[in-house]
């Protein structure tokens, strides 16, 4: 074919260097990734597509997540391959196996770019190369004289608690999360930040702030299309998402601001500086270790990440005290055992004492973990079980499937709390329960 002079109009240029353009981009990313291409196809698991990856087994969304999720761990374990957008995941089922990756492991996987919006730079969505001396240091206020030493504030938002459902929510229908989430934000902002929560009358709409975003986030996860920025504030919930971030850095800086007037009032001493805000407030000003931004993502972190799982956990161990009820009268004899049938405010050697109710709890968290799965980067190759595992995967760990899996709980699907008595506990490999996940990286309030 004969191209002849005039065909070169500038627009020919114009759209024949935006294809170049975009093929040499489209080679770039797909040569940069051609180790995960190639150590995917050695690993089995269900079909992917490009760009938005394994979406048939989750078509019908979040409502077969967890099913799908589980079979899929199932079916290919103890190693098997996920593509969640254009992002490839590797799930992880066997023990041994978790906790040496989660051991190696210690970078947040991809989805939690997706957090960011919210939580910045805070602990749980840092990149390692900080998480590890803010993790350092914010251990410090997270030990167990410290915690003993809150022991009033539980028990003042408990009987708060207590007299609230008696009095407005006897004999009818409630969603009891409202009433945890009111309590464990309370008790936050009294622990942690050490202000006073009487003062804060926004703590449900904040609580609901929380669990709106987590939803959405959760949604984009699920649903490889809005995985771009993009497309996710053109046409998914981006703005929303933002809206809600927008007001929970809100009331985080204003507790942030009343602390600081707090510490001002008074007195240096020892103690000016032992709860979790007046440390960062103090690691800010005085020695640089976190920026005045970067603090506000911490404390709003710590407030979601220490709020809505307790206040989750809690409506999760009442429905259950609430279905069982074999489980409910046990759990009540334990109280008469400790109270009798005195009125008198509990002490921390009670609370020691609430053995089986301990395993209520534990077992609760067994059938419904906060975190259902737990995604880590892999930022160098490993190897497992003769399996390459390229760098710039994501590890997948189907912490669900892990809790109802009946080679370490018979009948995994019953309720059974006795599963945590010592001697239980003692016939079972240490991580087939992980609902704090697995250290360093595991939950500072655990
Ligand atoms: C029932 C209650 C709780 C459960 C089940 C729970 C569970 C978890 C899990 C599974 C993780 C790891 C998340 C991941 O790897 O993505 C985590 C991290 C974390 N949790 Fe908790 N948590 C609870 C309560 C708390 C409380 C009360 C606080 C603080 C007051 C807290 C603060 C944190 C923080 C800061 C992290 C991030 C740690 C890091 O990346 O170094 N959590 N939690």
């Amino acid at each position: 074919m004969k191209i002849l002079a005039e065909d070169f109009t500038i627009g020919n240029l114009l759209l024949t260097s935006l294809l170049l353009f975009v093929v040499g981009f489209v080679i770039k990313y797909f040569w940069k990734r051609r180790r995960i291409y190639y150590y995917s196809t050695k690993i089995e698991g269900p079909f992917g597509l490009p760009f938005v990856g394994t979406i048939h087994p989750f078509i019908k969304g979040k409502d077969v997540y967890f099913t799908k999720t589980m079979e899929l761990a199932e079916k290919y374990a103890p190693i098997g391959k996920i593509w969640l957008g254009s992002h490839f995941y590797v799930m992880i089922s066997e023990i041994e196996d978790v906790e040496n990756l989660m051991k190696r492991c210690l970078a947040k996987g991809q989805m939690y770019e997706f957090l960011k919006p919210g939580l910045g730079h805070g602990i749980l969505t840092a990149k390692l190369s900080t998480w590890g001396i803010h993790r350092k240091i914010l251990n410090q206020t997270f030990n167990q004289t410290i915690l003993n030493s809150y022991f009033d504030i539980f028990l003042k938002h408990s009987n708060s608690l207590i007299i609230d459902l008696k009095e407005n929510y006897a004999n009818i229908q409630t969603d009891i999360f409202k009433q945890y989430g009111d309590c464990t934000f309370k008790t936050i902002c009294d622990t942690c930040f050490g202000v006073d929560s009487s003062e804060w009358n926004q703590q449900y709409e904040c609580m609901m702030w929380m669990a709106q975003g987590m939803a959405l986030v959760g949604y984009r996860f699920l649903n490889p299309l809005y995985h771009s920025d993009i497309v996710w504030n053109l046409f998914g919930s981006g703005k929303a998402v933002h809206e809600l971030c927008t007001k929970g850095y809100a009331v985080v800086r204003q507790i942030v601001s009343t602390k600081k007037q707090l510490l001002e009032n008074e007195n240096s001493g020892d103690t000016k500086y032992k709860d979790f805000l007046s440390c960062l407030i103090k690691l800010t000003e005085e020695e640089n270790k976190w920026s005045n931004e970067e603090m506000v993502e911490e404390t709003l972190t710590m407030m979601i990440a220490g709020s809505d799982t307790t206040a989750v956990t809690l409506s999760f161990t009442t429905i259950m005290l609430a279905m069982h009820q074999d489980v409910q009268r046990r759990a009540y004899k334990e109280m008469l055992d400790i109270f009798g049938n005195n009125t008198r405010e509990p002490t921390l050697d009670d609370l020691n004492r609430m053995d089986y109710l301990e395993c209520v709890i534990k077992e609760t968290m067994r059938l419904f973990p906060i975190a259902p799965v737990l995604i880590r980067k892999v930022l160098e190759d490993v190897i497992i079980r003769d399996t390459m595992i390229p760098e710039g995967s994501n590890l997948f760990i189907p912490v669900h499937y892990i809790h109802r899996n009946s080679k370490y709980w018979p009948n995994p699907l019953k309720f059974d709390p006795d599963r945590f008595k010592p001697e239980e506990v003692e016939k079972r490999p240490r991580y087939c329960y992980l609902p704090f996940s697995i250290p360093p990286r595991n939950c500072i309030g655990y």
